[in-house]
């Protein structure tokens, strides 16, 4: 139309690209000798006007449109000339967002990488990338998407591995208008960094006593093998509701908390125990029943417990009210009732050892406890053959002493001497003049006893 035509409207630019938001000046001019009428025809808003005699100027300001075309216009010798320009909008990817990921992703699942990139355009000239640190997992382009699109998500499914716990994951997004003479805008999302775990699906192995005593002190542990990361779960561990604070130790995968149990008197009867590993937001759970039982040990009292001889002393054994004691081979005939057993105590008693043993049923176990308590009886003193015979041979010469040792509680204390009194020195040499009859006597608190001692001396 030009070549035929002797005159023509022009723009200036014919074609522009802007930022969005951004402006521009459109010169539209003629060659029209005199025009009569002209002006630019557009949607976009206008600021300035700067006007000659062939030309207006004018400044578009606040281009938001992807794609909009002003017609420059002149009245020229009753036509119309126009020129037709096309502006448009270019976005940076100034939103470059990552979809939140789980908060705890099992190791062996796929999870979603999504990003999204709105407003950014034209579409066709981005590219996206989701990068693990700075390893690119994924890129795509978007050429071919008409000019008007704008915006653009990226979607990836990804199986997690253990090495991906703490990686930090991120997008990028790339609007290159280099071939329109602009530059490459290029941004990143905030990184977000992903949790993997790995949880069993057994429950964790607990070890704990059966039966626990009331006031004893016992070692219960729980252990679960295959965590990951270990460091990050947590062990409750309880028995009833009272919460033990265990000792966790890790080694490699596994877990391993050891606690020391016990109970009081208000917890007797049977208790749950429970083991409980937390990672990831699941857990696994353990129960074991503990029967927690009291038996205290049986007592054994003496009436006198330093009798004299032929006094009568009482045994009396003492048991707990479900245990069943038993006295020198002597059975209670119900739980919870006392043995007892009177004797008249003999020399033979003394350093007799009484022994109870109480037993007690208990979950089907049978659980058992003794006590034992010696006697001591007081007596006289004895003198007898063993101790003190009746005749001593000693050869003359080599020292001899004369002692006798007598029986009795307390000890007694023998003294050997002449009928005159004289008593022989210990360790003296033997003379002739040792031959005769000596008197032993011995004596303690509870009377004396004595004996004629003949020496001879060869
Ligand atoms: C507009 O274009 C005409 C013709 O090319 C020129 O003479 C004039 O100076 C231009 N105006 C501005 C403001 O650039
Ligand atoms: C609009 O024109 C005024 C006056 O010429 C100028 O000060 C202002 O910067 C212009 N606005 C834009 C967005 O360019
Ligand atoms: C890059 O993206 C971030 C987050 O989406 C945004 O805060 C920042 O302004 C962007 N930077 C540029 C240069 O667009
Ligand atoms: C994970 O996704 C890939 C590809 O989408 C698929 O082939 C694979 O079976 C998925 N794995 C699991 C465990 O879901
Ligand atoms: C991931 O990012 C966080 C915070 O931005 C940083 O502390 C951590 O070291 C990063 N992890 C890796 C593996 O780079
Ligand atoms: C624990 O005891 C309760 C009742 O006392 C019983 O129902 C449950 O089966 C027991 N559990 C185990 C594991 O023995
Ligand atoms: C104990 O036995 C002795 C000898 O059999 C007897 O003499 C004494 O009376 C008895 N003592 C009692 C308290 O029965
Ligand atoms: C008595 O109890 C003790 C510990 O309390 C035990 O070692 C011993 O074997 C018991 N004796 C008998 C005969 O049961």
């Amino acid at each position: 139309a030009v070549a035929q035509e002797p005159f023509w409207a022009d723009l200036q630019p014919r074609v522009a690209l802007v930022e969005r938001g951004g402006s521009l000046w459109l010169n539209c001019s003629t060659n029209c000798p005199r025009p009569e009428r002209g002006g630019l025809e557009t949607s976009l808003r206008r600021n300035g006007t700067q006007r000659g005699l062939r030309w207006l100027a004018r400044q578009l300001v606040d281009i938001r449109e992807p794609e909009s075309q002003p017609v420059c216009f002149f009245r020229c010798a009753r036509r119309t000339l126009q020129a037709r320009g096309l502006i448009r909008t270019f976005q940076r990817p100034d939103r470059v967002e990552l979809v939140p990921l789980p908060a705890w992703q099992p190791v062996g699942e796929n999870f979603t990488l999504s990003c999204r990139v709105p407003g950014a355009g034209p579409r066709g000239s981005l590219t996206l990338s989701l990068l693990r640190g700075t390893q690119e997992l994924i890129r795509r382009g978007f050429s071919g998407e008409p000019p008007r699109a704008r915006g653009a998500v990226l979607t990836a499914t990804v199986l997690a591995r253990r090495e991906d716990h703490g990686a930090n994951f991120s997008c990028r997004a790339e609007l290159d208008l280099r071939p329109h003479g602009l530059g490459l805008f290029a941004n990143s999302s905030a990184p977000r960094e992903l949790r993997t775990f790995a949880l069993p699906l057994d429950p964790p192995h607990l070890t704990a006593p059966r039966l626990l005593e009331v006031g004893a002190e016992r070692p219960v542990s729980c252990s679960l093998d295959g965590l990951f990361p270990a460091s990050e779960a947590e062990v409750y561990l309880a028995l009833g509701d009272q919460r033990l604070s265990p000792d966790v130790t890790l080694q490699g995968d596994a877990l391993r908390a050891t606690a020391t149990a016990t109970a009081g008197h208000e917890h007797e009867g049977t208790r749950q125990l429970v083991c409980n590993v937390t990672l990831g937001g699941e857990s696994r759970e353990t129960w074991e029943n503990v029967t927690v039982y009291s038996f205290p040990a049986p007592r054994l009292a003496l009436s006198d417990p330093n009798a004299p001889e032929g006094h009568l002393v009482t045994v009396t054994c003492t048991g707990g009210a479900q245990a069943r004691v038993t006295l020198e081979g002597i059975p209670a005939a119900v739980p919870g009732q006392p043995v007892q057993l009177q004797i008249n105590v003999t020399e033979d008693d003394d350093k007799r050892d009484f022994f109870c043993d109480a037993a007690l049923e208990v979950d089907g176990e049978t659980l058992s406890k003794n006590e034992s308590a010696e006697l001591r009886v007081l007596y006289a003193p004895r003198l007898d053959d063993s101790g003190c015979p009746r005749s001593w041979t000693w050869p003359e010469g080599p020292e001899q002493t004369l002692r006798c040792e007598a029986r009795g509680n307390p000890a007694p204390s023998v003294h050997c001497a002449r009928p005159d009194g004289a008593a022989r020195p210990e360790r003296q040499r033997v003379s002739r003049q040792d031959a005769g009859t000596y008197q032993c006597v011995a004596t303690n608190a509870h009377g004396t006893d004595s004996r004629t001692v003949t020496v001879g001396v060869e």
